[in-house]
Formats: C-alpha cells, structure tokens, sequence
C-alpha cells in the first residue's frame, strides 16, 4: 500500500499579514498531516508564501520599500505564525527563491514547445485583489465602480500584448477527468460548480503581462513576466524538485495526495492547474478540497475588507489548542462558519475542561490513591468494560475511510461521544464503592485509562500539546503514538507508573 502522503496548503500572498482564515486552512491541513503520521505514513506538508504580481508590487509601493525587503518580512510573520499555530509543515516554499524560478521557467519551456502557449493580445476585466481575469458576465457595476460579483473585487481594464494558454482545448479532457475521478473536486457541492463553468466554454488564459516587472521572466522574451497563477500554483511541483522527475521526492510523493484550499481560489485548483499539468504531461493531484469560509459577521474575513481577527490575539487570551480545537470542531467542514469569542469560551469550558480535562484529572487522581500510582496488573473485562473499548476497536478502518473523505465531523462527533460515554461510565462504575472488590475497581480503572490513552491519541492531531500532557498520565511520548494501538484493549503495562498531571483546560468565568 502507498504510505506516502503529500498535503499542501494554498501559499498566501504576503501583502498584509496573516488573518484567522490562513490559520485556518494551515491548522486543518496539520490535523490530516499528524492524523497520517500516527497512522504511519511518511507526509510531506507543504506551506508558504506567493510573492509575485501587481497585488504585491502595489502593497510594496504603497508602503514606499523595496518589494523583496517587503516580501522578506511579511513572509516572515506567515513563518512565524506557522510556528506559534504548532503547524508541522516540512517546507516552506516562497516563489521569489531560485529553485521555484527554475521550475516555473521550466514548465512554461515545457508548454512553449508544445505549442500550449501563444503571443497575441488581451482585452479584458482584470482584478489585482484576485489576480484573475473575469468576463463580462462575471461583472457587477456598485456605485459607479466595475468589480467581479462573486469576489466583490475592483476589476480593471486591461490591454497589452499576452501570451495566451490554449485552455479552450482541455474543456473536454477536464470534464472527462471530472466523470471519472469523481473524488477530484471535494465537496461534491462544489465540483458541480466547477462543472458547470467549464461547460459554458473555456476562452484561451492569458499567461503573461508586460506593463509591469514584479514576477518570473519569460524565458525566451524578457518583456515578459508570467501570470502569477501559473507561477504560483507550480510551488507545489517546486517544492519536490520539479523539473527533476526522477528525483526521489518527486517519484515518492507526486500526485500530490490533497490540495486544501478555499472555495475562494477553486477555479485556478480545479480548472487551469489541471489543465497546464495534463499539457505538460505531468500527473494530476489526487484531490481538490475547497473548504468554507471563516466569516466575521455576515462576511467573509479578508485583508482587503480590513474585518480581519487576529490569531496571535486569540491565541494569547485564550491559548493555542483551544483555538485549533474550536476551528476543526466548531467549523462544519467544507461550509462557511461564523466564529465569536463566546461560542469559543463554550467550547473551553464544555469539551475541553467539563468533558476531556476533568475525565483525565478524576480518573487519574482515584488511580494515584486507589492503585498506588500503578496500572492494575489484575483485571477482569466484563461486558460493560469491553463494551466501550470494542468501540474504538470496530472504528479503527471506518475512522480511516472518514479521514480520507475529509469528514472531519464524523472524527470530532466520534470522541466526543466517547468521552460522554466515558465520564458516565465511570460515574455508573462507582469504582470508590468496589474496595472490597479490587479486581473489579482495578478493571475499571484500567478501562478508563485505556480509554483516557485512546482518545488522547485521537486528540493529538487537533490538540498536539494537550494530548501530549495527557499522554504524560503513562509517560507515552510523542513518537511513540500509533493510531492502529487504539484497537487494543491491553496497551497499558501493568505495574508501570501513573503519574498527577497538572490542570489541562482552565475554566472561562462566564
Ligand atoms: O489566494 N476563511 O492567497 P490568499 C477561510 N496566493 N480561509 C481563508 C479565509 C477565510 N476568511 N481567508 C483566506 C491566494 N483563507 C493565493 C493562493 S495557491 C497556489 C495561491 C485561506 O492570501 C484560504 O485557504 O488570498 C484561501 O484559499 C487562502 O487563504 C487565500 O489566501
Ligand atoms: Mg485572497
């Protein structure tokens, strides 16, 4: 079986800093990213910053500095924000480094020799917020100002000489690929957008501009830079050592296994990326998923609408896990989803320090006083006991299948039932009413932490730091987490230690 997993993130532009909406997208990918290293595969995360264009030229100009010095530092604090979100991205790729110029180069030598790509001209709506191109029934006029209906972005004229991409030709192998890769495009919601766009015709893309000079040259006519969506969207290669396709991290980990995106960029994913890689040759990714947005209000947060929440202000008044907590469980994954402070209080106190937290202290505390601070050795399952642990065990490959179809719902739902189950379990047990029956208090407590294990392991991809306090209950470090474990019902040693563990959630006073 294919052990390799390849995720990327959309690389985002830095013209202002980071928003709520890249924590986002960067914490759900780091949650498939560690799920599939403690289900042993090797993944490669992919993260990072798209530099070129009029958008950052302009963003730099503004500012009055020099547009690398200005990608440099705005880079910078998406890096940085990568750290402090506890993201395990095994790159970060920027397009203004010199092995991204040369895969760009590349792929546009590879479609020039082919005949893909054309010189003429382009007459049109363009939009620098979106870096797109739009036609004029994708057009809106508000207040006596141009913008694209479904961005609600400025669009401006433009008309310059362009190199064009022959995309009219791969209208019908696009919608071919579509039918019979059906998992192509996630959430089917969303394919069927896609769909219906290519159906009403695909025009030539143009794939090049010349009134400005903040991108990668056109090999062969430096009047030239290449649009930077053809740019962009070939980090993905670049960073596996494109146009070296024999080099081992190609060869391991291309087709990408998912692209995570917004619905906003879904048709440059979904359409031109496909397009220019089957021109090229060049295997297509396994899966588009175009995830919702992350509204303030009624909106949709955005740098350019200026209604953005800060992560770095969250994450210092509430702490980290229960941000990343609040976004994967909270957030219907693949719909838009309202967020406030309140509703992520709720979550603090009702799953993470009611639910998970006081199950680890209680249980843990009556083991200390009651067993001696060891794992029971004699134990005697009976038919409640085995109960509860059978369910994790008889979920093991449907909680896999889930993962890979992206229901993260389904995942969220599955433990925080069993942690329901689990604090009435052990109420019901009455363990502290069993001291004249040791086998059964020790079965019981025995249980309970296999379970506290379990589900701690199932937290470490949305929680990675909670978990790990919990896990230090049986001092089971980082490396040693494998998800396949949590189908066995005597993972714990018995005689081995059980240790206090400090208070895991605070309380919010409400
Ligand atoms: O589009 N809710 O960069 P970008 C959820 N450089 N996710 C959001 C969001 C929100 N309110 N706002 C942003 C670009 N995102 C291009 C991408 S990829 C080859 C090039 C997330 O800085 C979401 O993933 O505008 C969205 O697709 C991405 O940030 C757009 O980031
Ligand atoms: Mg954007």
């Amino acid at each position: 079986m294919d052990k390799n997993f390849y995720i990327t993130t959309p690389i985002y532009y830095p013209s202002a800093k980071p928003h709520m909406g890249h924590a986002y997208s960067s914490i759900i990918a780091d949650f498939f990213a560690r799920f599939k290293r403690i289900d042993g595969f090797n993944v490669i995360f992919l993260t990072g910053t798209d530099e070129h264009g009029l958008k950052i030229q302009r963003a730099a100009e503004e500012k009055k500095i020099d547009t690398l010095e200005f990608c440099d530092k705005i880079s910078k604090t998406f890096r940085d924000l990568s750290e402090t979100l506890n993201i395990t991205n095994t790159d970060f790729i920027r397009t203004t480094e010199n092995r991204h110029k040369l895969s760009v180069q590349n792929l546009w030598k590879e479609l020039k020799k082919n005949d893909h790509i054309y010189l003429s001209k382009y007459s049109g709506w363009y939009s620098v917020s979106d870096e797109a191109f739009y036609n004029e029934d994708e057009i809106e006029e508000v207040d006596g100002k141009k913008q694209s209906i479904s961005s609600k972005s400025q669009v401006e004229w433009m008309d310059e000489e362009s190199y064009f991409f022959r995309l009219s030709k791969w209208e019908k192998p696009l919608l071919d690929y579509y039918k019979k890769n059906p998992d192509f495009i996630c959430p089917s919601s969303r394919k069927n957008e896609v769909i219906s766009f290519v159906k009403s015709g695909l025009k030539d893309l143009s794939v090049s501009r010349k009134s400005f000079s903040w991108g990668i040259q056109v090999p062969d006519n430096k009047d030239h830079i290449i649009y930077v969506w053809l740019d962009a969207l070939t980090n993905y290669i670049s960073a596996l050592n494109y146009p070296n396709t024999d080099d081992p991290l190609f060869k391991k980990f291309w087709p990408a296994s998912i692209h995570l995106i917004g619905k906003d960029i879904l048709r440059f994913h979904a359409i031109y990326w496909p397009a220019f890689l089957l021109a090229a040759k060049i295997p297509l990714p396994k899966k588009i998923y175009g995830h919702g947005w992350i509204l303030l209000g009624e909106q949709k947060m955005s740098k350019s609408k200026g209604n953005i929440l800060d992560p770095i202000e969250i994450i210092n008044e509430y702490g980290l896990d229960p941000l990343r907590y609040y976004l994967i469980k909270e957030v219907s994954f693949g719909n838009d989803g309202n967020i406030s402070k309140d509703k992520l209080e709720d979550c603090i106190n009702s799953d993470l320090a009611n639910n998970f937290g006081n199950l680890c202290q209680r249980v843990t505390a009556f083991a200390v006083k009651n067993c001696n601070s060891k794992i029971p050795v004699e134990i005697d399952f009976q038919k409640d006991d085995l109960e509860i642990l059978d369910k994790f065990k008889s979920n093991l490959d449907k909680i896999r299948i889930k993962i890979d179809n992206q229901d993260i719902n389904f995942y969220t739902d599955f433990i925080i039932n069993r942690l329901f189950e689990t604090n009435k379990y052990f109420n019901d047990q009455e363990p502290w009413k069993k001291k004249d029956n040791l086998i059964r208090l020790n079965t019981i407590v025995y249980t309970t932490l296999e379970i506290i294990r379990k589900i701690s392991y199932m937290l470490y991809p949305i929680i990675p730091q909670s978990s790990l306090k919990a896990l230090k209950i049986f001092d089971i470090k980082e490396n040693k987490i494998e998800f396949s474990t949590i189908g066995n019902h005597n993972y714990l040693k018995g005689n081995s230690n059980i240790n206090n563990i400090d208070i895991l959630f605070k309380k919010i006073e409400k």
